[in-house]
Protein backbone atom coordinates (compact mmCIF):
# COMPACT_ATOMS: atom_id res chain seq x y z
CA UNK A 1 0.00 0.00 0.00
CA UNK A 2 1.39 3.68 -1.13
CA UNK A 3 1.14 6.00 1.80
CA UNK A 4 -1.78 8.54 1.40
CA UNK A 5 -2.24 12.33 2.46
CA UNK A 6 -3.64 12.00 5.68
CA UNK A 7 -0.84 9.77 7.20
CA UNK A 8 1.49 12.29 5.61
CA UNK A 9 -0.24 15.29 7.30
CA UNK A 10 -0.35 13.10 10.80
CA UNK A 11 3.46 12.67 10.44
CA UNK A 12 4.04 16.01 9.55
CA UNK A 13 1.83 17.49 12.50
CA UNK A 14 3.56 14.94 15.35
CA UNK A 15 6.92 15.90 14.24
CA UNK A 16 5.68 19.54 14.88
CA UNK A 17 4.56 18.75 17.83
CA UNK A 18 7.82 17.87 19.20
CA UNK A 19 9.49 21.29 18.31
CA UNK A 20 6.38 22.82 19.73
CA UNK A 21 7.26 21.42 22.95
CA UNK A 22 11.09 22.28 22.71
CA UNK A 23 10.35 25.54 21.46
CA UNK A 24 11.74 28.44 23.90
CA UNK A 25 13.08 26.02 25.91
CA UNK A 26 16.95 26.15 26.65
CA UNK A 27 17.87 23.64 23.78
CA UNK A 28 21.21 22.51 22.56
CA UNK A 29 22.63 24.20 19.46
CA UNK A 30 25.08 23.64 17.39
CA UNK A 31 26.97 24.79 14.21
CA UNK A 32 27.27 23.34 10.99
CA UNK A 33 29.06 26.46 9.72
CA UNK A 34 29.10 30.12 10.55
CA UNK A 35 25.46 31.21 10.49
CA UNK A 36 24.10 27.65 9.64
CA UNK A 37 22.86 26.37 13.07
CA UNK A 38 21.07 23.09 13.86
CA UNK A 39 19.46 21.92 17.17
CA UNK A 40 18.88 18.75 19.18
CA UNK A 41 15.33 19.29 18.09
CA UNK A 42 16.10 19.13 14.38
CA UNK A 43 17.74 15.87 15.12
CA UNK A 44 14.50 14.46 17.33
CA UNK A 45 12.29 15.52 14.89
CA UNK A 46 13.87 13.93 12.34
CA UNK A 47 14.70 10.73 13.98
CA UNK A 48 11.13 10.10 14.74
CA UNK A 49 9.94 11.10 11.12
CA UNK A 50 12.38 8.60 9.80
CA UNK A 51 11.51 6.17 12.60
CA UNK A 52 7.96 6.36 11.54
CA UNK A 53 8.57 6.10 8.16
CA UNK A 54 10.72 2.71 7.87
CA UNK A 55 8.87 1.08 10.33
CA UNK A 56 5.74 1.23 7.50
CA UNK A 57 7.86 1.27 4.72
CA UNK A 58 10.76 -0.75 5.21
CA UNK A 59 11.96 -0.23 1.06
CA UNK A 60 11.27 3.47 0.41
CA UNK A 61 14.44 5.74 0.20
CA UNK A 62 14.74 8.74 2.25
CA UNK A 63 16.24 11.82 1.60
CA UNK A 64 16.46 13.72 5.24
CA UNK A 65 18.57 17.15 6.16
CA UNK A 66 20.60 15.86 8.74
CA UNK A 67 20.90 11.89 8.07
CA UNK A 68 21.35 12.95 3.83
CA UNK A 69 19.94 9.67 1.92
CA UNK A 70 18.85 6.71 3.76
CA UNK A 71 18.99 3.63 1.01
CA UNK A 72 16.27 2.11 0.00
CA UNK A 73 15.76 0.15 -3.34
CA UNK A 74 12.72 1.05 -4.66
CA UNK A 75 11.40 4.22 -6.66
CA UNK A 76 9.28 5.99 -4.07
CA UNK A 77 11.35 8.25 -2.20
CA UNK A 78 10.58 10.67 1.09
CA UNK A 79 12.03 14.15 1.44
CA UNK A 80 12.26 15.11 4.94
CA UNK A 81 13.21 18.91 6.65
CA UNK A 82 12.77 18.19 10.09
CA UNK A 83 12.65 21.78 10.92
CA UNK A 84 12.87 24.67 8.35
CA UNK A 85 13.81 27.74 10.08
CA UNK A 86 16.72 26.65 12.33
CA UNK A 87 17.89 30.40 12.98
CA UNK A 88 14.45 31.28 13.91
CA UNK A 89 13.85 28.23 15.99
CA UNK A 90 17.42 28.95 18.02
CA UNK A 91 16.34 32.80 18.79
CA UNK A 92 12.92 31.68 19.38
CA UNK A 93 11.20 33.46 16.72
CA UNK A 94 7.99 31.91 16.38
CA UNK A 95 8.44 31.21 12.31
CA UNK A 96 9.43 27.58 11.45
CA UNK A 97 8.20 24.32 10.23
CA UNK A 98 8.04 20.75 9.17
CA UNK A 99 8.43 19.79 5.45
CA UNK A 100 7.47 16.02 4.58
CA UNK A 101 7.19 15.27 0.86
CA UNK A 102 6.91 11.95 -0.70
CA UNK A 103 7.43 11.41 -4.51
CA UNK A 104 7.24 8.09 -7.01
CA UNK A 105 8.80 7.62 -10.11
CA UNK A 106 10.39 11.14 -9.97
CA UNK A 107 6.89 12.44 -9.54
CA UNK A 108 5.97 14.30 -6.65
CA UNK A 109 2.49 13.13 -5.04
CA UNK A 110 1.87 14.30 -1.54
CA UNK A 111 3.45 17.32 0.55
CA UNK A 112 2.84 18.35 4.32
CA UNK A 113 4.60 21.89 5.60
CA UNK A 114 3.11 21.99 9.21
CA UNK A 115 4.25 25.54 11.06
CA UNK A 116 3.39 24.22 14.82
CA UNK A 117 3.14 27.67 16.49
CA UNK A 118 0.22 28.85 14.05
CA UNK A 119 -1.07 25.43 13.69
CA UNK A 120 -0.82 26.02 9.72
CA UNK A 121 -0.99 22.81 7.75
CA UNK A 122 -0.62 23.02 4.13
CA UNK A 123 -1.16 19.71 2.09
CA UNK A 124 -1.23 18.77 -1.14
CA UNK A 125 -2.21 15.98 -3.45
CA UNK A 126 -1.00 15.68 -7.11
CA UNK A 127 -4.08 16.14 -8.87
CA UNK A 128 -6.40 17.12 -5.80
CA UNK A 129 -5.99 19.83 -4.77
CA UNK A 130 -3.96 21.94 -1.65
CA UNK A 131 -5.47 22.84 1.52
CA UNK A 132 -4.54 24.66 4.66
CA UNK A 133 -5.99 22.99 7.90
CA UNK A 134 -8.83 20.93 5.43
CA UNK A 135 -9.75 23.70 3.73
CA UNK A 136 -8.98 24.33 -0.03
CA UNK A 137 -6.53 27.43 -0.48
CA UNK A 138 -5.77 28.94 -4.30
CA UNK A 139 -3.11 31.43 -5.15
CA UNK A 140 -3.23 35.04 -5.09
CA UNK A 141 -4.80 36.81 -8.24
CA UNK A 142 -2.69 40.21 -8.37
CA UNK A 143 -1.68 40.66 -11.96
CA UNK A 144 0.82 43.61 -11.59
CA UNK A 145 4.61 43.27 -10.27
CA UNK A 146 3.88 46.45 -8.79
CA UNK A 147 1.31 45.28 -6.37
CA UNK A 148 2.65 42.35 -5.53
CA UNK A 149 4.26 41.46 -2.43
CA UNK A 150 7.01 38.20 -2.59
CA UNK A 151 9.19 37.03 -0.09
CA UNK A 152 12.85 35.45 -0.49
CA UNK A 153 15.56 33.64 1.36
CA UNK A 154 19.64 33.75 1.43
CA UNK A 155 22.06 31.15 1.45
CA UNK A 156 24.26 30.18 4.06
CA UNK A 157 27.58 30.92 2.16
CA UNK A 158 25.91 35.13 2.01
CA UNK A 159 29.39 36.42 3.07
CA UNK A 160 31.59 34.21 0.83
CA UNK A 161 29.95 33.77 -2.07
CA UNK A 162 29.12 36.76 -4.00
CA UNK A 163 26.33 35.04 -6.14
CA UNK A 164 23.99 35.88 -2.79
CA UNK A 165 20.65 37.26 -3.88
CA UNK A 166 21.71 40.22 -2.82
CA UNK A 167 21.37 42.15 -6.14
CA UNK A 168 18.15 40.24 -7.03
CA UNK A 169 16.45 41.47 -3.81
CA UNK A 170 16.98 45.34 -4.63
CA UNK A 171 15.73 44.55 -7.68
CA UNK A 172 12.45 43.38 -6.55
CA UNK A 173 12.61 45.84 -3.71
CA UNK A 174 12.20 48.43 -6.10
CA UNK A 175 9.62 47.05 -8.22
CA UNK A 176 6.84 45.75 -5.59
CA UNK A 177 5.54 46.60 -2.77
CA UNK A 178 7.61 44.77 -0.44
CA UNK A 179 9.86 41.52 -0.31
CA UNK A 180 9.81 39.71 3.08
CA UNK A 181 12.78 37.37 4.29
CA UNK A 182 10.77 34.88 6.76
CA UNK A 183 13.42 31.89 7.38
CA UNK A 184 11.57 28.68 6.18
CA UNK A 185 11.15 28.26 2.00
CA UNK A 186 8.81 25.47 2.96
CA UNK A 187 6.52 28.18 4.76
CA UNK A 188 7.45 30.50 1.88
CA UNK A 189 5.85 28.04 -0.39
CA UNK A 190 2.87 27.58 1.70
CA UNK A 191 2.21 30.78 1.74
CA UNK A 192 2.06 31.84 -2.05
CA UNK A 193 0.35 28.58 -2.16
CA UNK A 194 -2.30 30.46 0.32
CA UNK A 195 -1.97 33.78 -1.81
CA UNK A 196 -1.25 36.07 1.60
CA UNK A 197 2.10 36.31 -0.72
CA UNK A 198 2.01 36.71 -4.67
CA UNK A 199 5.81 34.80 -5.32
CA UNK A 200 8.91 33.29 -3.79
CA UNK A 201 12.36 32.73 -5.53
CA UNK A 202 15.58 31.72 -4.04
CA UNK A 203 18.93 30.93 -5.24
CA UNK A 204 20.43 27.40 -3.53
CA UNK A 205 18.06 25.62 -1.81
CA UNK A 206 17.77 21.53 -0.87
CA UNK A 207 15.17 19.09 -2.16
CA UNK A 208 13.34 18.62 1.01
CA UNK A 209 13.44 22.86 1.56
CA UNK A 210 11.28 22.64 -1.66
CA UNK A 211 9.64 19.01 -2.36
CA UNK A 212 5.95 19.48 -0.36
CA UNK A 213 5.92 23.46 -0.73
CA UNK A 214 6.45 23.32 -4.63
CA UNK A 215 3.49 20.38 -5.01
CA UNK A 216 1.42 22.48 -2.65
CA UNK A 217 1.86 26.02 -4.94
CA UNK A 218 1.14 24.27 -7.68
CA UNK A 219 -1.96 22.25 -6.78
CA UNK A 220 -2.91 25.88 -5.69
CA UNK A 221 -2.98 27.05 -9.22
CA UNK A 222 0.61 28.58 -9.15
CA UNK A 223 3.61 28.10 -11.18
CA UNK A 224 7.03 26.80 -10.01
CA UNK A 225 10.38 26.32 -12.16
CA UNK A 226 13.44 27.56 -11.38
CA UNK A 227 15.12 30.59 -12.27
CA UNK A 228 14.98 30.92 -15.80
CA UNK A 229 11.58 29.41 -16.32
CA UNK A 230 12.12 26.15 -16.33
CA UNK A 231 9.59 23.39 -15.03
CA UNK A 232 12.57 20.96 -14.21
CA UNK A 233 13.30 22.99 -10.55
CA UNK A 234 14.07 19.75 -8.54
CA UNK A 235 17.43 19.29 -9.66
CA UNK A 236 20.73 21.16 -8.15
CA UNK A 237 21.28 23.76 -7.02
CA UNK A 238 17.87 23.72 -6.73
CA UNK A 239 17.06 27.38 -7.52
CA UNK A 240 13.19 27.74 -7.40
CA UNK A 241 10.65 30.64 -8.40
CA UNK A 242 6.75 30.03 -7.45
CA UNK A 243 4.50 32.55 -8.05
CA UNK A 244 0.71 33.18 -9.55
CA UNK A 245 0.29 32.83 -12.94
CA UNK A 246 0.49 36.32 -13.72
CA UNK A 247 3.45 37.51 -11.51
CA UNK A 248 5.47 34.44 -12.87
CA UNK A 249 6.54 35.79 -15.98
CA UNK A 250 7.36 38.90 -14.48
CA UNK A 251 9.58 38.24 -12.36
CA UNK A 252 11.12 35.23 -14.95
CA UNK A 253 12.11 38.61 -17.20
CA UNK A 254 14.01 40.51 -13.61
CA UNK A 255 15.52 37.23 -12.61
CA UNK A 256 17.18 36.31 -16.04
C1 LIG B 1 16.71 27.34 5.49
C2 LIG B 1 15.42 28.11 5.43
C3 LIG B 1 15.66 29.52 4.93
C4 LIG B 1 16.35 29.53 3.60
C5 LIG B 1 17.65 28.74 3.68
C6 LIG B 1 17.35 27.30 4.14
P1 LIG B 1 16.92 25.43 7.39
O1 LIG B 1 16.48 26.01 5.92
O2 LIG B 1 14.50 27.47 4.57
O3 LIG B 1 14.44 30.22 4.75
O4 LIG B 1 16.63 30.85 3.22
O5 LIG B 1 18.24 28.72 2.40
O6 LIG B 1 18.53 26.56 4.18
O7 LIG B 1 18.42 25.42 7.41
O8 LIG B 1 16.35 26.31 8.41
O9 LIG B 1 16.33 24.06 7.36
CA1 LIG C 1 15.42 23.89 5.24
CA1 LIG D 1 16.22 22.12 8.38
Amino acid sequence: MPPNLPEIEELARQAGKILRDGYGKNIKVDRKGVIDLVTEMDHRSEAFLIDSIQRRYPTHRIVAEESGAVAGASESVWYIDPLDGTVNYAHGFPLFSVSLAFAHAGELLFGAVYNPVRDECFTAGRGEGAWLNGEPIRVSTISDLDQSLLVTGFPYDIRTNPDNNLDRYNRFSLRTQGVRRLGSAALDLGYVAAGWLDGFWELRLNPWDVAAGALIVQEAGGVVTDLSGDPDFMKPPYAILAANPKIHPQMVEILG
